[in-house]
């Protein structure tokens, strides 16, 4: 995998989180970086248009609001130059986060190898490799998806160093 060029494409937010306080860097965005140290992989990290409130009980419910309207700041253009696709996100509401299914769900997948981390506090990878399967057309979904428990997020990197 390391030698492929690769994009990793990830949603991440930092400020109140479930199980670690306030945090200035995301779980998911210690891992992103894990992987991108090890692959060389480029990043592309997914913005509200709007920021999610910073403590953690608003941003629960406007999560929830969310689901299936979730504006982003910037959209993904062209991935047409990538073979690899990792995609990652934290599980909000039993899945991705909302604002990584609109960054993703318009892009051509076609013959793209995709490969999936959630981070999470209990549910696992919960529903996000079969929403994405469903969403991203054309793509070959691999089906070693990793989660990572957001609170082990900083201690995972000998993890993702034997899934890479
Ligand atoms: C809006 C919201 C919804 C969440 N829903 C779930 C969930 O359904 N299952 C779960 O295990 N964790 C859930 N969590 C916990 C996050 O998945 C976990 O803390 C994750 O590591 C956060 O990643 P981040 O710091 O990169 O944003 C939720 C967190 C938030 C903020």
């Amino acid at each position: 995998m390391k030698d492929k060029k690769s994009l990793i494409i990830y949603f991440s937010r930092a400020d109140e989180n479930y199980a670690v306080g306030y945090i200035d860097k995301g779980n998911t965005e210690i891992v992103a970086e894990y992987v991108r140290d090890l692959t060389g992989a480029d990043m592309f990290k997914v913005e509200p248009l709007v920021l999610y409130a910073k403590d953690y009980a608003t941003c629960i419910e406007e999560a929830k609001q969310r689901i299936g309207n979730a504006p982003i700041k910037e959209e993904i253009k062209d991935i047409s130059q990538y073979e690899v696709i990792y995609i990652m996100s934290p599980i909000y509401w039993g899945t991705y986060a909302p604002e990584l299914e609109t960054a993703i769900k318009n892009l051509d997948f076609t013959g793209k190898i995709v490969r999936i981390i959630s981070t999470h506090e209990g549910s696992g990878l919960a529903n996000m490799v079969n929403d994405i399967k469903k969403i991203c057309r054309g793509a070959n979904v691999l089906d070693d998806a990793i989660a990572i428990k957001g609170s082990q997020a900083k201690n995972s990197k000998s993890i993702i160093e034997n899934w890479i």
